[in-house]
Parts: C-alpha cells; sequence; structure tokens
C-alpha cells in the first residue's frame, strides 16, 4: 500500500479516537508498519489499551487521555507527540460520534451543540494544534472522518450528524487547498456503515436497513478503513488532496 517499502518506519502518527473501532483498528495498522503512535482517546483505558498492542504489533505506542473539544488539551496532544517522538507526520481524527439518533424536529439545542463540538470542533481544534508542526517541517497529511452521511443527509434519524459530517468534509477541502503549496495534504474518508461500536445508538431495523442498501450485503470491517486511512499517508498517493474517499461496499446512496 505504500510507495516505498518501510515508509512508515519510525515516522509519526496522532491519532484520536484511538480506543476504539477505526481508530484503533489504524493504530494497529500503522504499527504493523513499525510506526510511532500516539493513541489519543477520552477513554484514558481505552487509549493505554490501544498503545499496549501497538507496542505489541511492532511499533511505538503512547497513550494520552485527550478531549478533542478542549482547544488546550488538543495543543497537549500534539506538544506530546513531538516531545516523545521528535515531530508530527500524520494525524488521524477519528474521534467522532452521533451521539443518539433523533428525528429531525426532536433534535434540540443540547444534541446539535454536542454533535457540532465533538465532530465539528474536535477536527477544526486538532488540525489548528497540528498544522504549525507540518509546516515547520514542510510536510505533513491529516485524514479526518466525514461520513457517507454528509451525502445522505441523515433523514429521520440523524441530520445533527450528517451536517457535522458535511461541515467536516468543507473544512477538509479548504485546509487542502490552502496549504497544498506547503507540503500538507489534507483529506477525508467517507465510509458506509461500519462495524464498531458506533453503531450501538442504531436499533435493530436501523441496522437492517442500511445493510440492505449495500450491495456487498455487509458492513465494512474498522481495519478496511484503516488500511485507506495507511495509503492516505503514504507516498502512494502524492498527487491526492483537498478530497474525501468513499468507502461503502458499494451502497449508501440511498
Ligand atoms: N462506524 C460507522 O458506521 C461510521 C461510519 C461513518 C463514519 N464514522 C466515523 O468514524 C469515526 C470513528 O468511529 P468508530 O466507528 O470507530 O466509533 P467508536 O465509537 O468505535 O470510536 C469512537 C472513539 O472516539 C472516542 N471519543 C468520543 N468523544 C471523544 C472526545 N471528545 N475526545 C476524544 N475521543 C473521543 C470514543 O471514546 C471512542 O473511542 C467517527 O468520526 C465516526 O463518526 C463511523
Amino acid at each position: 500500500m505504500t510507495g516505498s517499502p518501510g515508509y512508515f518506519k519510525e515516522k509519526t502518527i496522532v491519532i484520536t479516537g484511538a480506543a476504539s473501532g477505526i481508530g484503533q483498528a489504524a493504530a494497529q495498522i500503522f504499527a504493523r508498519e513499525g510506526a510511532n503512535v500516539l493513541c489519543a482517546d477520552l477513554n484514558e483505558e481505552g487509549a493505554v489499551r490501544a498503545a499496549d498492542e501497538v507496542n505489541e504489533g511492532g511499533g511505538r505506542g503512547l497513550a494520552a487521555r485527550v478531549d478533542v473539544t478542549s482547544r488546550e488539551e488538543a495543543g497537549d496532544m500534539i506538544r506530546r507527540a513531538k516531545s516523545e517522538f521528535g515531530g508530527v507526520d500524520f494525524l488521524f481524527n477519528s474521534a467522532g460520534s452521533a451521539l443518539r439518533r433523533s428525528e429531525f424536529l426532536d433534535i434540540d439545542d443540547d444534541l446539535w451543540e454536542k454533535t457540532f463540538d465533538l465532530n465539528v470542533k474536535g477536527v477544526f481544534y486538532c488540525m489548528q494544534a497540528a498544522i504549525p508542526e507540518m509546516l515547520e517541517a514542510g510536510k505533513g497529511v491529516i485524514v479526518n472522518m466525514a461520513s457517507m452521511a454528509h451525502r445522505r443527509g441523515g433523514p429521520g434519524t440523524s441530520v445533527h450528524y450528517a451536517s457535522a459530517k458535511g461541515a467536516v468534509q468543507t473544512m477538509t477541502l479548504g485546509v487542502g487547498r490552502e496549504f497544498a503549496d506547503r507540503g500538507i495534504r489534507c483529506m477525508s474518508i467517507s465510509p458506509g456503515p461500519i462495524d464498531t461500536p458506533f453503531q450501538d445508538i442504531s436499533s435493530p431495523e436501523l441496522l437492517q436497513s442500511m445493510r440492505d442498501a449495500i450491495p456487498m450485503g455487509r458492513f465494512g470491517r474498522p481495519e478496511e478503513i484503516g488500511e485507506m486511512v495507511l495509503f492516505l499517508c503514504s507516498d502512494a498517493c502524492e498527487y491526492l488532496t483537498a478530497d474525501t474517499v468513499y468507502v461503502n461496499g458499494g451502497g449508501g446512496w440511498r
């Protein structure tokens, strides 16, 4: 998946949401490639577990309890990666959630604000913290988690979340283009449904209707997104920036 063998050896990635699901799978994949992985998550115990797995899996892992909705904690996370590993080559913003399902008319201020704080402000703060380091190094890659939801709009269950992921995609476009001539690439991934604890808030009926809409007949696996993160960060796609990659088993266009 990389242009050059050994490309990731001793390079450093910061992964938010690394305690679970897609972030955790990505941490293991980067460990396999010999990378340094800062595993950041609100769930400290899960972050420690993920970092242990990195150390067992061929990389150097470090855990950090980070709330990405705090500008200060996002800054501390990047400073920690710099002091422990010497820099930040890659940032994967995986922390995110739909928080709960809701019909549009029942979305209240609290759900709207918490959804945007986590999914939009979290990505905004982490990118603002990492980009100065990347500018100093003259290179860097950022991968944000968007979602197929930004194309579907989340009717009946998650307009709050789909709107937030639309903002993530627009931010990705802007940041990718703003820094394109300074060695920084910024992309997002827009998955269809992936089999992780993210889906614990979905009813059996909703899960079935999502599955029915996927030509491959199954949800994606977290490592299938993690491998895409690796590819996007690699030197196999140096002309790709400011766009999203859809990974959805052929479905999700309801
Ligand atoms: N699973 C899916 O079907 C799916 C589909 C499309 C997009 N996504 C997106 O993929 C990303 C990863 O989701 P996942 O499926 O791995 O979910 P997950 O629930 O397994 O993992 C999310 C992680 O984010 C962490 N987190 C939550 N709030 C945080 C905060 N404030 N600061 C730091 N960490 C925090 C959680 O503790 C958890 O470990 C999310 O952005 C999600 O919106 C998921």
